[in-house]
């Protein structure tokens, strides 16, 4: 016997039974609306070269300096787990050379990304993403429609949430705030945590995004970004709000809004939970980053939901993802009779009709217990008998009536039953 027992590594799920229930539904929502607004899915490797994600998230980002997962191969390629989905996607975009393609192009993405974090509720080393990307069109149009696709998933996921909204400007206003900003937070230096005044030696935007108590309270008198915005990036700000505003979806203006991650330019947004304020997901424009990792000038914007948060939400709203819609059980007892059941069981699944069932057992006792216990309506009964006059018995569970058909009509009996 082996004397080692092994557990999965920290900060990581084995994803099962009813928790995979959620995961499948919210994968289900997320799909099916991102194909309603003409998103395409695209599938990047796990893992990329390390520079993609220095270059795009930013040296002086958390996700940078202390949670990528990095390791060198035996050709000696520097390469990470990837931390994010956006940077995969740009790469692609550029090798793939997708400004031929009519645009703007529209992607979604569904998978496990993976950060060194300190592990605690709704924050994991592994956790997944669902992304959407959209590049090659400047358009207030397409950061509105982006979010209204967001809060359609929600909305499906009956899940009450709240978009924080901000602008960041960009390359010709942002500048001039840097200084407003370093400036205010210079003379408040002493006030600032540790990693604040190294972040304010780096980029100083990155204080705003801190959650220390103290730093909180220094920020809320620092000047505010939309009062700094040049005429281009407020006139484009103001178009994605009266977007929204004609949406008739309600968001909260949240003047230090930056974002974890350097490469945003003009509107960005987090989502939220009502009650909790648990960060559900965010995103916003990045129309510098495709220029930056090599590509030829291209505005985009996207955004990406956290899977497992979204889970940790609905629970906490008491919503659960429905249970597999099967009604049917199919017991069998003895030889023949469990031969003829494998045949039966195939003629239901390609009618489409779902069946539950425990070939691997004998006792009819033990089937009748599991069917029970799955809370199957109805129960088909196939015995050496029955399969000698080619006739099965259907039970129904709730009333205990039993009633004895031919073998031949009973996927169509069942059919007109469920
Ligand atoms: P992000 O804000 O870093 O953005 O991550 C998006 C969401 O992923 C978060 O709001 C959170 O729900 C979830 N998340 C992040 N880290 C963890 C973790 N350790 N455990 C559990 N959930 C986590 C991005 O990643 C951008 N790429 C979003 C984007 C797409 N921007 C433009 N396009």
């Amino acid at each position: 016997m082996a004397d080692q027992s092994f557990q999965k590594p920290t900060g990581t799920q084995d994803i099962h039974g009813r928790y995979q229930d959620y995961f499948w539904k919210i994968e289900k929502v997320s799909r099916a609306v991102s194909k309603q607004y003409n998103f395409e899915e695209i599938q990047t490797p796990l893992f990329e070269n390390e520079e993609l994600f220095i270059r795009s998230v930013g040296e002086a980002t958390d996700i940078i300096q202390k949670e990528m997962y990095s390791f060198e191969t035996k050709g000696g390629d520097k390469l990470v787990l990837r931390p994010e989905g956006t940077a995969s996607v740009v790469r692609s975009y550029i090798e793939n050379d997708f400004y031929k393609k009519p645009q703007p192009v529209k992607f979604y993405y569904i998978g496990p990304f993976f950060r060194y974090e300190r592990p605690q509720r709704g924050r994991y080393r592994q956790f997944h993403q669902f992304g959407l990307e959209i590049l090659g069109v400047k358009s207030a149009a397409l950061d509105a429609q982006l979010i209204q696709a967001l809060r359609s998933i929600f909305k499906e996921l009956k899940l009450e949430v709240i978009f924080s909204i901000n602008s960041l400007g960009d390359e010709n206003c942002r500048p001039e705030y840097k200084k407003k900003l370093k400036k205010f937070l210079n003379k408040n230096k002493e006030d600032l945590c540790e990693d604040c005044q190294r972040r304010l030696k780096e980029n100083p935007l990155r204080v705003l995004d801190c959650k220390e108590e103290e730093c909180r309270k220094t920020i809320e008198n620092a000047p505010q970004i939309v009062d700094h915005l040049c005429k281009a990036c407020n006139k484009d700000f103001k178009e994605v709000l009266e977007l929204l505003d004609e949406l008739g979806l309600s968001y909260e203006l949240d003047p230090f809004l930056v974002r974890g991650l350097d490469y945003y330019t003009n509107t960005v947004f987090e989502i939220f939970t009502e009650k909790e304020k648990l960060a559900l997901g965010g995103g916003g424009r990045y129309d510098g980053l495709v220029e930056m990792l090599g590509g030829r000038e291209t505005p985009a914007c996207g955004g990406a939901v956290g899977i497992e948060r979204v889970i940790e939400a609905m629970k906490k709203a008491k919503i659960k993802p429905e249970k597999e819609d099967k009604r049917v059980f199919l017991a069998q007892l003895g030889d023949s009779a469990k031969k003829r059941a494998f045949r039966l069981f195939e003629e239901f699944r390609e009618a489409e009709i779902p069946v539950y069932e425990t070939m691997g057992r004998d006792s009819l006792k033990s089937q009748m217990a599991r069917a029970d216990k799955v809370g199957a309506e109805f129960t088909l009964i196939l015995g050496r008998q029955e399969c000698i006059k080619n006739e099965i018995i259907i039970r129904e569970m709730k009333t205990g009536k039993q009633e004895t058909v031919s073998l031949d009509k009973v996927v169509e009996e069942i059919k007109e039953r469920l």
